[in-house]
């Protein structure tokens, strides 16, 4: 018995005890190699039928009717206790972020936007909801559309991802089909359309606010804020802009209940977590584990280990391409979750594993993040338009090692005139990856410009030099 809503006498009540696990003492333990049972995405591999067959027998859609029937604070409230944080890469706490849209309406709709962009490099866990188990999505995105009583909610998909799309487009045509969503969604009274909406390759539409112009049709690129969409978003209207897993875990916790996903993980680490591995693994895989698994296991137990063995680990970048490598040091006892990898100098981003092993050009492998960060500036903020490039051609030297050891000092300033200084989190992506690099492998940096100096005495330049190509030359 899943779900543990019922009606008595005309209200709502709960047939289940709500703890608020987030509370509750923690005691030690390790984290991670959930069951079965406990996983959310159980299609994950597309083991079952994708669509409303296979949906239906995965317990989708049931009696969704009665969620929908909850007072909308309720709904909002089980997912605050659940300790759900956004897993679109910043980790906001998701049932404080919904509960910002107005209860009441001042005439204008309200909107929820799916963020199915899923651009950056290393991040493949939204694209595989979509593929294997879009109900999730359209029930999610329903429930959660209901939750900050949303008119409508627009799924924005990247727009390489084609096979993508036409499986979310026909996971929510079978729902308009069922009368799930539509008017009378699930017979519950309430109305709520899902449109998909194709982007056009662009990294920067995943950006909330970019995200909203480029729906409506103008150029995306980010927008200042305050407004923040919330109070003026789509079409000028409140919206709250989220990421598919996110959206997609909502029945779950709904119907198991917050505290059942807030047993997960360690404290302000709450839940189940799509982690993709990629890079020197034997089984570079997309898996659902615990919150707080430790990153040794996770590449251990579901990546097949370290191609050559632990002893051949480099190093790992934990949350996407934009978050810091950190060293084999700190993989030993690193975990996979917000505050871990903040206490590493890191982040867990989108849980975008990527493992590099001693074969590694480290510095090679930071320059083509960077290359990936100049190519999708929006070119709006001079920092990261003209510092992406900057970026770049400072670490073209020092790939080959022409450059002198101050100027890695200089790198690192140029990161922190990007970092903070833009209108939207690129900047920050862009001068993070180097800043890692920098912290942990500049005796790999120096050792290059050593050899360089080595095998070529005269020329002893600096970022001056006439010799030099011109910083910002892109
Ligand atoms: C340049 C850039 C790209 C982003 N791309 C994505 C993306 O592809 N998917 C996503 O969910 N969030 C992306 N984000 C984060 C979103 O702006 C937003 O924070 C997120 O969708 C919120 O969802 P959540 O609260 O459920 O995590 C991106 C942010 C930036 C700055
Ligand atoms: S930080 Fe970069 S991508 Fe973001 S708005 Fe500024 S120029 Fe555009």
């Amino acid at each position: 018995m899943i779900v543990r809503i019922g009606k008595r006498t005309g209200r709502l009540v709960r047939l289940f005890a709500s703890v608020d696990a987030t509370k509750a003492e923690e005691k030690p333990r390790s984290y991670g190699n959930i069951s079965d049972q406990d996983r959310i995405f159980s299609n994950l591999y597309k083991d079952q039928d994708p669509f409303i067959n296979g949906a239906l027998k995965r317990g989708d859609w049931y009696r969704t009717k009665d969620i929908l029937s909850c007072p909308q604070d309720f709904v909002i409230d089980e997912i605050k206790k659940s300790g759900l944080r956004g897993r679109g890469g910043a980790g906001f706490p998701s049932g404080l972020k919904y509960s910002f849209m107005p209860k009441k309406s001042d005439g204008r709709p309200s909107y929820l936007v799916v963020n199915a962009d899923e651009s950056e490099p290393a991040t493949c866990k939204d694209r595989e909801i979509m593929r294997h188990d879009p109900h999730k999505l359209v029930e999610g995105a329903l429930i959660v559309g209901y939750a900050m009583r949303a008119k409508a909610a627009y799924v924005y998909i990247r727009g390489e991802f084609w096979h993508e799309a036409q499986q979310l487009e026909r996971a929510v045509a079978e729902a308009y089909e069922k009368g799930f969503i539509g008017k009378n969604a699930c017979g519950s009274g309430y109305d709520f359309d899902i449109y998909v909406h194709r982007g056009a390759g662009a990294y920067v539409c995943g950006e909330e606010t970019s995200m909203l112009s480029s729906i409506e049709g103008v150029v995306g690129k980010p927008r200042m804020k305050p407004p923040y969409p919330a109070g003026t978003g789509l079409y000028g209207c409140p919206t709250t802009v989220t990421n598919v897993e996110t959206v997609s875990t909502v029945p779950t916790i709904m119907r198991r209940g917050g505290s059942w996903f807030a047993s997960f993980g360690r404290k302000n680490n709450h839940g189940t977590k799509l982690y993709s591995l990629s890079g020197h693994i034997n089984n570079p895989c997309t898996v659902e584990d615990e919150m707080s698994i430790s990153v040794r296991e996770l590449i251990e137990r579901h990546g097949g280990g370290v191609r050559g063995g632990w002893d051949n680990l480099l190093g790992v970048i934990p949350g996407g391409s934009s978050t810091p490598i950190i060293s084999k040091e700190l993989c030993e006892t690193a975990l996979m979750d917000f505050d871990s990898l903040i206490e590493a100098g890191s982040a867990f981003g989108t849980a975008g594993v990527i493992v590099l092993d001693k074969s590694t050009d480290v510095i090679d492998a930071i320059l083509r993040l960077s290359k990936f960060y100049l190519h999708e500036s929006c070119g709006q903020c001079t920092p990261c338009r003209e510092g992406t490039g900057w970026l770049v051609d400072m670490l073209e030297r020092m790939k080959i090692g022409k450059a002198d050891y101050g100027e890695i000092d200089q790198l690192y300033e140029l990161t922190k005139q990007i970092e903070g200084h833009t209108i939207c989190a690129l900047g920050e992506a862009a001068a993070w990856p180097v800043q890692g690099l920098i912290k942990h492998y500049r005796p790999v940096m120096e050792d290059r410009m050593d050899k360089y100096h080595s095998q070529h005495p005269v020329v002893a330049e600096g970022p001056f030099s006439s010799h030099h190509p011109v910083a910002g030359s892109h």
